[in-house]
């Protein structure tokens, strides 16, 4: 039962899904006229108000988030020898920013935009995928409602094309 609701979930929330939600849910807010400074670098603008902030329990909830999801990252068998070099703090600290920020928190996003911090890495779409895949497992831990969930792997999806190598 558990591993069948998972794999619904995963089906679901796949990134797929989450680019054609994508425009559902631009079409409910409005993008900003003017983005701040940090969204060329967060690779997306954010979500408009703070409900999905609100609904990640803010940047504690992100907090627990991305500590779990980088513990996720570097066990990952299909994914962990691309951090064996990462410099873990540093990588945190960003994740948190950039979520914090694309899930409309009061957080700006200090870190290299997503093509430069990707770039020479050779990442494929099977990467991409299992990073998505450890980061609903993470969301999920923290009780993140799929609602919201989706509002952020929507504003992921994109960034895809700038970190896959072509
Ligand atoms: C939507 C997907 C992704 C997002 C939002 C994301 C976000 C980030 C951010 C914010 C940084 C830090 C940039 C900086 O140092 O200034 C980073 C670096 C990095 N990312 Fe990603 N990333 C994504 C996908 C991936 C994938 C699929 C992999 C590999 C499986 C990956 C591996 C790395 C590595 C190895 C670093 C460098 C860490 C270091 O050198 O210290 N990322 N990423």
């Amino acid at each position: 039962m558990t591993q069948l609701r998972l794999s619904v979930r995963l089906v679901l929330s796949s990134l797929a899904a989450a680019v054609l939600s994508a425009a559902a849910a631009n079409a409910q807010t409005a993008e900003p006229a003017t983005p701040s400074p940090s969204a060329p670098a967060a690779g997306a603008t954010p979500i408009q108000g703070d409900a999905v902030y609100k609904a990640f329990h803010e940047r504690d909830g992100i907090q627990r988030v991305i500590d779990d999801f980088i513990g996720r990252i570097t066990s990952d068998p299909r994914i962990k020898r691309r951090f064996e070099d990462a410099n873990l703090a540093r990588l945190n600290l960003l994740l948190v920013q950039q979520v914090c920020y694309l899930t409309g928190g009061p957080c700006d996003y200090s870190g290299q935009d997503m093509r430069s911090a990707h770039q020479g890495m050779g990442l494929r779409n099977d990467d991409f995928n299992a990073l998505a895949e450890d980061l609903q497992l993470a969301m999920d831990k923290e009780g993140v409602p799929f609602s919201a969930q989706n509002r952020l792997l929507a504003k992921l999806a994109p960034m895809q094309r700038l970190i896959v190598a072509h």
